[in-house]
């Protein structure tokens, strides 16, 4: 299985995406957690994304392809993934149709987690992540167990006003990925509003 979750910061991809992968068993490539990584590790790709992104901006195309490029020519990839916020622009997109034509590979499915954007802002804002287990909290609607709340982070990214930047960027260069998507018929469109089981139940009735 090949596929791609799109949709606006704060849709619940990465938290559908924990729960997906081990029921298809492939690998989550998120560029966003590939990226924080590599600031947190102080790499040079790490110093050039951390302004860019702390501020809500896209990182360069060159940057990002070139990391996605590397991360699927390793062998757990080689069976299929679940790209998560990549691509996120028309460049990204037809660069990976490239990479997998030449692999003579190709998509099995894109999902679209639609969720209107009044919802997005007190998603993101109340978002805490557990650094040691990759684990997503929300600490209204999925809090985390109190033992942990020392360890958890708040990312730079979830204030308000880098939210709305964020959600601008996608509004305006990811956005278009949808007819791009549509065009080729994998486009599969899906209800992100309702509880995270809920939405998870959706997700795989559309992917088979
Ligand atoms: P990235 O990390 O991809 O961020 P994003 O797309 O903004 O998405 P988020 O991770 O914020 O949200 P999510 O959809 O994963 O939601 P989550 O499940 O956490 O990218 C960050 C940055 O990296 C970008 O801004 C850019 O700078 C750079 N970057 C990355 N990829 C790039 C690329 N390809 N090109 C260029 N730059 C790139 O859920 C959010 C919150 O909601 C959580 O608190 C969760 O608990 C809660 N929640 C989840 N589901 C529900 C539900 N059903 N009901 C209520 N709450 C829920
Ligand atoms: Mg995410």
């Amino acid at each position: 299985m090949r596929m791609i979750f799109i949709g606006p910061p704060g849709a619940g991809k990465g938290t559908q995406a924990a729960r997906l992968v081990q029921r298809y068993g492939i690998p989550h490539i998120s560029t966003g957690d590939m990226f924080r990584a590599a600031i947190k590790g102080g790499t040079p790709m790490g110093l050039a994304a951390k302004t860019v992104m702390d501020g809500g901006g896209l990182v360069g195309d060159d940057i990002v392809i070139g990391m996605v490029k590397e991360r699927l020519e390793q062998d757990d990839a080689k069976g299929g993934f679940l790209l998560d916020g990549f691509p996120r622009t028309v460049v990204q997109a037809q660069a990976l149709q490239e990479l997998l034509a030449d692999k003579g590979q190709a998509l099995d499915a894109v999902a679209l987690l639609e969720v209107p954007e009044e919802l997005i802002v007190e998603r993101i804002i109340h978002r805490r992540s557990d650094p040691s287990t990759g684990a997503i909290y929300h600490l209204k609607f999925n809090p985390p167990p109190a033992e942990i709340a020392e360890r958890l982070v708040h990312r730079k990214d979830d204030t308000e006003v880098a939210c709305r930047t964020r959600l601008g960027a996608y509004r305006e260069q990811t956005a278009p990925l949808v007819p791009f998507y549509e065009d080729l018929g994998l486009l599969k469109r899906v209800d992100g509003v309702g509880s995270p089981d809920q939405i998870t139940e959706r997700l795989t009735s559309v992917l088979g």
